[in-house]
């Protein structure tokens, strides 16, 4: 009887532990952040109430978008090597061609109208610096003709991709010009010294996030990197919930591919330890009798 009460004390010393004092603790040494505005509500630069024309967006866009950026779903491809490209601009100008369908519509509007504000690197890009973002604002145009664009950018019809080549193909439009992922045969657009210059850093391969920061930190962390690391030179990257779930399952992919399996697993060990208790508590009470 003896041992069944040190046993209840000692779980319940570990229960109070993790389930109230880590918890609390956690939660007053990182409290939780708002939860993530897929719309950027804060960006309010466009009227996106307006109802776009794709085919005046289709001519806006190739005036426009295509000297620096390619967009192979319509024909046009690559000016350069991405090699020059990543000198003459810092980083590679992304395809546009899925641009109309993983970002959201304020931000992808928003983004147009004034890229240093929308993805959150005006401690990079300050007003009146002597740094010049490589992304011109199209702030000068009236919203009508930026909706144009955003509405043609959408109006691109998607390869019928699904599951992991789906998942890679959002990875490497949204990410892929500044992150590798090395498990995946993944190498970054740009070369990490020439990023390093453009953003203070070098983008780290993402193979192994989903486990060094897990799936949680890093929902929060994409839509908006300032909130969790003030100061950060990794713009905001404004997805929609969808091509953003899409990103972190990718990551699980390729970064822990094994989950599925080791969840699977948990219960099989548990079962095998409860037996394992019995066969054991029933092994002292035999022995012990003997002993009496
Ligand atoms: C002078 C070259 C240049 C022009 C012109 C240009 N862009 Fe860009 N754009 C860039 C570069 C460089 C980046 C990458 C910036 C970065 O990742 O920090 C970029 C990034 C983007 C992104 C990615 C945004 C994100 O958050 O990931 C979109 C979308 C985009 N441009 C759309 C457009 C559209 C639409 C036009 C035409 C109105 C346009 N760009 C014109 C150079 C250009
Ligand atoms: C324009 C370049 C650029 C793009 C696009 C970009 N990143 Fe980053 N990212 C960076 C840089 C630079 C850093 C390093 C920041 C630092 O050390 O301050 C970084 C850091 C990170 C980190 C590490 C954060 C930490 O806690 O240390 C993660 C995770 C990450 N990025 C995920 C992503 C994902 C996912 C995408 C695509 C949705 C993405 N990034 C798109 C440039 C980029």
């Amino acid at each position: 009887m003896k041992e069944l009460k040190v046993l209840a004390v000692v779980v319940s010393l570990v229960l109070i532990t993790y389930y109230g004092i880590e918890p609390y603790a956690h939660h007053v040494m990182h409290p939780e952040p708002a939860p993530v505005d897929y719309q950027c509500k804060d960006l309010k630069g466009v009227d996106t109430s307006l109802a776009g024309n794709a085919e005046n967006g289709k001519t806006l866009v190739e005036s426009n978008c295509i000297a620096c950026h390619s967009l192979e779903a319509a024909g046009y491809p690559k000016m350069m090597p991405d090699a020059d490209s990543a000198a003459a601009y810092g980083v590679v100008p992304p395809d546009l061609s899925s641009a109309g369908h993983i970002y959201e519509t304020n931000f992808l509007a928003n983004f147009i109208f004034d890229p240093v504000s929308a993805a959150h690197v005006q401690h990079k890009y300050p007003e009146g610096g002597d740094k010049m973002y490589p992304m011109p604002a199209s702030n000068w145009m009236p919203a009508q003709d930026i909706m144009d664009m955003v509405a043609y950018l959408q109006s691109i019809p998607q390869p019928k991709a699904e599951g992991i080549e789906a998942h890679k193909a959002t990875f490497e439009a949204a990410c892929g010009r500044c992150h590798g992922m090395a498990y995946a045969g993944i190498e970054a657009l740009t070369p990490d010294d020439t990023l390093k210059a453009y953003l203070g850093a070098k983008a780290p391969d993402l193979s192994q996030y989903i486990k060094s920061r897990g799936r949680h930190y890093l929902e929060n962390f994409i839509n908006d990197p300032q909130r969790l690391l003030h100061g950060t030179g990794m713009p905001r990257v404004g997805l929609t919930e969808e091509a953003q779930e899409e990103v972190i399952t990718y990551m699980e992919e390729i970064g822990d591919s094994k989950k599925a399996e080791r969840e699977g697993l948990a219960p099989w060990v548990l079962g095998y330890l409860v037996i394992l208790s019995i066969f054991a508590y029933l092994w002292k009470q035999k022995i012990w009798k003997e002993l009496h």
